[in-house]
């Protein structure tokens, strides 16, 4: 949170003077293995997606208005749109819509997720806003019935509001929760400009055309590697089908991936669709090594330090 963007009314719990609101903290993902099948009938492709949380965080605050309006602060908040196509803004009206109730309510998002960047920044805010509404508005709604309204908002959704590590099949909305034995550390490489999700799948479209694309499958080795918390093993087992899609479209981000592994990183990849790189390190001491040469590098925007797993989304 360091520049702000858009007007700023909102409400967060600090000062006395603060508009009573709830704040709820939400983390980024990266995909440790995202193997896509072949286009879906629906234009949607059928995934197996495991995901992992990482200590990359937005916030979003929920506070009474007169009407659903939306601000935002950060970095990027210029690139986030602050109108009604916002995750954070349908999330308050589909729980409304669904309690008969009006969506009047200031939603603030602080963001620190890069946008369009393959992270699920803005699946991170739809479900920010969900569960900080539902608590705003006291309506108490099950798990089940948040998760949900969180498919109905996006494939990525539902796990920004489980967070830790889970398998996503379908199109990645149906969630198995999986174990985690220890704690990654990550770099992340932030791209200049975001990619867009669906031109990544139509991309992957046009490169497989032709190919017998497999059904995608679960790696066991790499649910192994989570589950044990061995990084040398996840760092063999990392795999993601739309990093050739990703790397078609932006040919520089091959220099970011080279940067990082040079650096010494164990393993590198795009983070889900792209543009921002992931890269896994041995430890702390690593990843601040690998950010500062990657930002030296002169191939990324900036970089991010990270941990993984991380919580879901909570209500700070
Ligand atoms: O579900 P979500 O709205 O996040 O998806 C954005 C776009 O990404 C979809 O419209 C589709 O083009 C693509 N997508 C896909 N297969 C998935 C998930 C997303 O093709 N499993």
């Amino acid at each position: 949170m360091t520049a702000t963007g858009g007007a700023t009314a909102a409400a967060s719990g600090a000062g006395s003077n603060a508009a009573p609101g709830v704040t709820v903290r939400v983390p980024a993902k990266v995909n440790v293995q995202l193997a896509v099948g072949a286009a879906r009938p629906d234009g949607f492709h059928d995934l197996a997606n495991v995901f992992l949380a990482v200590s990359l965080y937005d916030e979003v605050t929920a506070a009474p208005a007169a009407e659903l309006t939306v601000t935002c602060e950060g970095p990027d908040a210029d690139k986030v749109p602050l109108d009604r196509t916002n995750l954070a803004a349908r999330a308050a009206e589909l729980l409304a819509a669904r309690h008969g109730i009006s969506p009047d309510v200031h939603l603030h998002i602080a963001k620190d997720i890069p946008v369009a960047g393959g992270m699920a920044g803005g699946s991170a805010d739809g479900a920010g806003a969900l569960l900080a509404c539902d608590a705003l508005w006291g309506l108490n709604s099950s798990r089940a019935e948040l998760l949900e309204i969180c498919a109905e908002l996006g494939s990525d959704v539902p796990f920004s509001l489980v967070g830790g590590a889970a398998l996503g099949v379908g199109r990645g909305e149906k969630l198995t929760e999986l174990p985690v034995g220890g704690t990654f550390h990550w770099v992340f490489a932030v791209a200049d400009g975001g990619l867009s999700t669906p031109v990544v799948f139509g991309e992957f479209d046009r490169l497989t055309e032709g190919v017998d694309v497999p059904e995608p499958a679960a790696s066991p080795a790499l649910l192994d590697a989570l589950r044990t918390g061995d990084v040398a093993a996840l760092a063999g087992a990392l795999a993601n089908d739309l990093q050739p899609a990703a790397v078609s479209l932006r040919p520089a981000l091959n220099a970011t991936l080279e940067a990082g592994t040079a650096a010494g990183a164990l393993a590198a990849l795009v983070s889900g669709s792209g543009p921002t790189t992931a890269f896994l390190v041995k430890d702390a001491e690593a990843a601040d090594a690998v950010a500062a040469a990657l930002i030296a590098s002169g191939t990324c925007r900036t970089a991010h330090v990270a941990m993984s797993p991380a919580p879901g989304a909570t209500v700070l």
